[in-house]
């Protein structure tokens, strides 16, 4: 199957998935709740080519690496290739056969920033593979697939925000995606004068260290305790907290819900022409992410405090937590003194000052060439 489908591909080409800024929505998605990610310019390219051999060759950063496709299954690669050949592995296990081919990427993505790298590099290769071998699969098929690499072969417990961004945000746009039903609608980022500021505070992360998938624990028990599927269904949020004696599943039930409101209510703040207000969903998303969750650090509250009070209109971290980056809103003439306070801050505590990205909503994945 894999030659025959083949006569549609292409001998070669080059595909570019993005990473992601999550506006708001965090740790909801694998409560079967919202998120409401864009993808940015910066991303992963895969230049590919097709061979005959069976074999995946993969390049990056100056290291090589050669899996066999055949017999392919979770634990046989590790490392960074395990990302790319997890997905071949993925693919097969959906029915998408594809053959062997040689892959080269290169990244203009910070990695461990919380902006996605590990979600780009799987979806580059996902197109890169069915293009070159005449696959046609659905892009929601492909979120799963690409998901189920990160879960299966690289080991880590993700939810498919990172994965849906990639594939399925367009230009200008945010993604509202119900991570139960997969429904997703396109909501336009309007942010006038406004900007969304990237802050990466240079703190690495990793989403398998355990405390990514003991938070993603405490909400299945919490829900079971509470006798819904998932917390996206709780629907009296005093009655539940009330329900439930243990002071850690309640912060963590209530940090769930409220972030799904936050959701839809910056949704309306979008419709409505209103985006400095979001500012405030962001703050508040931060300290329930910090106080409710307790997937903060020390250099995201400072980044978030610098630069609320530096003029930003509001602020918060994103992604699993632990480290990477700091999202802040703020308006375009303010964005040289945010930078400052939160420059000065961070000096302040002798931590290396963080970098900048400006994040302009971008197409999600595609072929370039
Ligand atoms: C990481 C995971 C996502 C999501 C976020 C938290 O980025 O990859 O699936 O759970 O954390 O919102």
């Amino acid at each position: 199957m894999g030659v025959r489908a083949a006569m549609n591909g292409t001998a070669k080409g080059t595909w570019h998935a993005p990473g992601r800024v999550n506006l708001i929505g965090e740790h909801t998605d694998y409560n079967e709740g919202f998120v409401l990610p864009f993808a940015l310019p910066q991303g992963i390219t895969a230049e590919g080519e097709r061979r005959d051999d069976g074999l995946l060759e993969l390049h990056s950063g100056g290291q090589r690496e050669v899996v066999e496709l055949d017999g392919l299954a979770p634990g046989r690669v590790r490392g960074w290739a395990a990302y790319p050949a997890g997905v071949a592995g993925a693919l097969a296990e959906a029915g998408y056969l594809v053959g062997g081919a040689t892959l080269r990427f290169t990244s203009d993505l910070p990695t461990g920033a919380g902006l996605s790298s590990s979600a780009a590099l799987e979806c580059a290769t996902a197109l890169a593979l069915t293009g070159l071998y005449g696959v046609k699969a659905d892009r929601r098929e492909l979120v799963k697939i690409t998901q189920r690499a990160e879960n299966a072969y690289a080991g880590v417990p993700s939810g498919i925000l990172d994965q849906s961004a990639s594939l399925l945000c367009e230009r200008d746009h945010a993604l509202l995606l119900d991570c139960r039903t997969g429904l997703s609608a396109q909501v336009p980022l309007d942010l006038g004068e406004h900007r969304v500021l990237v802050v990466d505070t240079g703190v690495r992360h990793s989403l398998d260290d355990g405390r990514y998938a003991d938070r993603r624990a405490e909400c299945e028990k919490a829900a079971g305790l509470l006798g819904v599927p998932a917390l996206r269904d709780v629907e009296d949020l005093a009655a539940s907290l009330s329900r439930l004696v243990d002071p850690v599943l309640r912060r963590r039930v209530q940090h769930v819900v409220t972030e799904n409101h936050r959701v839809q209510a910056t949704v309306g703040l979008l419709k409505a022409g209103a985006a400095p207000e979001v500012g405030a969903m962001l703050t508040a998303s931060h300290l329930s992410l910090r106080d409710l969750y307790q997937v903060s650090w020390p250099q995201a509250d400072v980044a978030v405090e610098a630069a609320v009070t530096g003029g930003a209109r509001g602020g918060r971290m994103i992604g699993g937590g632990f480290g990477g980056s700091v999202i802040v809103l703020v308006h375009r003439d303010r964005i040289a003194r945010v930078r400052q306070a939160v420059d000065e801050a961070y000096a302040a505590r002798s931590w290396r000052p963080p970098s900048y990205l400006e994040a302009v909503a971008s197409p999600g994945a595609a072929r370039l060439s």
